[in-house]
Order: C-alpha cells, then structure tokens, then sequence
C-alpha cells in the first residue's frame, strides 16, 4: 500500500512508521521533518501535501495515518476560551481537515487513522481541552464512518500514555500503567490494514 503518515517522526509516529514502513511504502509529512512538511492547522499546507503525494503515487494513495496533534493542558480555572482554540483549532479540526480534503485524493478503497487518546474516558488535571477534542474526534469517526463515500474507511486509535512518553509526563499521569509504543502501533496497523471501520482502538485501558 501507498501509505501518508503525518508526525511520521514523533514519539507515536515513529512506531508507526516503523511497523507499516516492512510492508509498505510511506510518505512521511510533519511540520518540520519528513518526505514533505504540513501543518495540520492550515488546510493551505495539507493540500500541497496531498498534492505531493498525488504526484509521487498519482490517484494510488491508500491510506493516510495521522499521529499528530496539539492541545492546551492548564488547570479550568486557568483556561480561557482562546486556550480550548488550540486543541479545537490543531489536534480537532487539523484532523477533521486532513478526512475532508484527502477524500478527493484517497482510493475509493482508502482509509484515514486519526489519533485522540485517553483523557476523555480517565480525565487528568488541566486535560479538558484534550478531553473535550477526543470526545469530539469519536463522536467524528463514528459518525462520518456512515457516510465514508465508496469503501473509504476511518478509524481513531486512542491509546493511555506510553513508556517512550512517561518521563515528560510522569507528573500528570501518576497511577496511570504506560504501554509500549509498539503496541499503539499494532492498533494502526489493524486501521490500516484491517477490514474494520468507524472503530475507536483503545490501547492500554
Ligand atoms: N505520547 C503519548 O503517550 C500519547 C498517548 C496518547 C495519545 N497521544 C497523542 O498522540 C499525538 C502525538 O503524540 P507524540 O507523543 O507522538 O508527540 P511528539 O513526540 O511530540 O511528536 C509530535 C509530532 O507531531 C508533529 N507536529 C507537531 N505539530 C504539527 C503540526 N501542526 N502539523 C504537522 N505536524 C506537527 C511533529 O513534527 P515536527 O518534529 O516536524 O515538528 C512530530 O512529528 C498527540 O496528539 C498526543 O496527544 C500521545
């Protein structure tokens, strides 16, 4: 397969890259690094990227997998309508963007992989910008997997923190058991080269 991985150099993204890459061939895209550079809060930018991969791959894209996706974390008391903007602007509408636009570049066999995580179902302090946006991107997939044109299918893998991550954020998430990241990997790799659709993969808990 033809396979679009955007944060193909992150702590996530690399794990994907890493199991999809023996199987597939892979254009990496992120905001600094990869095959070709995309910011998925600008929907000027993710459109050159789907240009650059119609132009390596022409109409043969299969997938696109995304592992990227900024929130703001502060406590309530803190947060103003500005600091939600953040996840609503990036890791939510980033995300919702890159499905709309890429359904006019994916195969009508294609799929999208979207990321969320777990503060929406085990909230930590200063996390409801990022609880609200992974509520919103399951209600998203769930619903947009009815009305996927052709066979086009999408999923979110939503995965508890993982070892790789667990220094920088031992301190929010005491008690939490980190997997992994290998394994958040499996998950898309069951998106991408599974059968399943409108699926949210929970990894960890
Ligand atoms: N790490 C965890 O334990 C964990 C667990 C569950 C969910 N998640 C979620 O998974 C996502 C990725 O986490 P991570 O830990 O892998 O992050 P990370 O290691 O910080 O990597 C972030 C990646 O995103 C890219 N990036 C940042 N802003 C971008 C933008 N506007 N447009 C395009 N690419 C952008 C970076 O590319 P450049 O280097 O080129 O800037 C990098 O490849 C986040 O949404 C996070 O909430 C993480």
């Amino acid at each position: 397969m033809n396979i679009i991985i955007i944060g193909g150099n992150g702590t996530i993204g690399q794990a994907v890259v890493k199991e999809l890459s023996e199987r597939h061939q892979i254009i990496t895209a992120s905001s600094k690094h990869g095959d070709v550079n995309v910011d998925i809060a600008d929907p000027q930018s993710i459109e050159k990227m789907y240009q650059f991969a119609q132009k390596k791959w022409g109409s043969d894209i299969d997938a696109v997998v995304n592992t990227v996706g900024k929130v703001h974390f502060d406590d309530l008391v803190n947060m103003t309508a500005e600091n939600y903007h953040k996840g609503l602007n990036n890791k939510l509408m980033g995300q919702v963007n890159l499905v709309l636009m890429g359904l006019r570049y994916l195969k009508p066999t294609g799929s999208f992989t979207l990321i969320s995580g777990i503060l929406n179902q085990d909230p930590i302090r200063g996390g409801t910008n990022a609880a609200m946006v992974n509520g919103a991107l399951e209600a998203f997939v769930k619903a947009a997997a009815f009305e996927m044109p052709h066979k086009i299918r999408i999923n979110l893998v939503s995965p508890t923190i993982v070892e790789e991550s667990r220094e920088e954020y031992k301190d929010f998430f005491r008690g939490y058991d980190a997997i992994p990241v290998a394994k958040a990997a499996l998950a898309f790799s069951k998106s991408v080269e599974g059968i399943q659709t409108g699926q949210v993969y929970r990894v960890g808990y």
